[in-house]
């Protein structure tokens, strides 16, 4: 089907995978996020820190669209995310259309949410089966390549009772790579974990960075951040306080703000 869609730029390698232009969100009278503007290239690791309620989660959500925003603009491999733009008006998409996108954006949460009445096999399975209509069989054959890929080969047949957070934290990592997704969110993904089980799965995330896939994860890990960001981002009271390479922004700080929070992590 060949359907011209003028929110649907070319395919063009340089474009970043995530920008943000000013976006705005507020619940109520509350304004969570006032102006939040960034980039995130293509291939590339973008860490957030900052306090808790600075609104880290509800950018992430933004960016999928789980969240409405109220202002500014997010566009994700050059697509504006969730509406279509027309005389400088926003219009909101269709929600199979906002479905459609979010397809293309894996997610992974703090608690895991696998269905806890299947394997992790069929965990994996289920959506690429459901949503993108994919052949059990071809389906099956991906999924024991991404558990394989988060270590995980000899768990396929198990419940996610049977295993540990971070085991089932990696199945969810599966899951989400089942879709075949061009960007990947992670929100706070140890920090349900039982802290000897939080490497296992910065390991598995480290694999999927060095294979190229483009991240936004929002951590407290700054071992991680450091190793394996290209660029860290501290939020705070709903604005980008600081941004740049996670070495200049965990060893020079320039804002007071910056400087309190890390000093309190230590
Ligand atoms: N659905 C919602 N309704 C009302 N307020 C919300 C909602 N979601 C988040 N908030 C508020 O927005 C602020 C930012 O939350 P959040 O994005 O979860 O911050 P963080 O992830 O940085 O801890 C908090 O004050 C929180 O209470
Ligand atoms: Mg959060």
């Amino acid at each position: 089907m060949s359907q011209t869609n003028p929110n649907e730029a070319s395919p063009n390698p340089a474009r970043p995978m995530v920008r943000a232009e000013g976006v705005r969100k507020n619940f109520g009278t509350l304004e969570v996020l006032k102006g939040i503007s960034l980039e995130v290239q293509r291939g590339q690791v973008l860490c957030i820190i900052g306090p808790s309620g600075s609104g880290k989660s509800t950018f992430l959500r933004c960016i999928n669209h789980l969240e409405k925003i109220n202002a500014g603009r997010l566009y994700v491999d050059g697509e504006l995310v969730g509406y279509r733009e027309k005389n400088d008006k926003l219009y909101e998409l269709h929600p199979r259309e906002a479905a459609r996108q979010r397809r293309d954006i894996g997610m992974v949460f703090q608690h895991f949410n696998l269905f806890p009445h299947r394997t992790v096999l069929e965990n994996v399975i289920e959506a690429p089966i459901q949503v993108k209509k994919v052949a059990k069989r071809d389906a099956e054959a991906t999924a024991q390549d991404l558990l394989a890929r988060v270590g995980l080969s000899d768990k396929a047949g198990v419940y996610p009772a049977q295993l540990s957070g971070g085991q089932q934290q990696r199945v969810a990592i599966a899951r989400a790579l089942a879709m075949d997704p061009k960007l990947m969110l992670f929100d706070e993904p140890t920090s349900a974990l039982d802290p000897e089980l939080v490497g296992e799965v910065l390991g598995a995330m480290k694999r999927l960075a060095s294979d190229g896939m483009t991240m936004v994860v929002v951590t407290h890990e700054m071992g991680f951040a450091r190793e394996v960001a290209d660029q860290l981002v501290f939020m705070d009271g709903g604005v980008v306080v600081e941004a740049g390479p996670p070495r200049e922004v965990l060893e020079n700080p320039q804002h007071e703000r910056t400087k309190t929070f890390l000093s309190r992590l230590l």
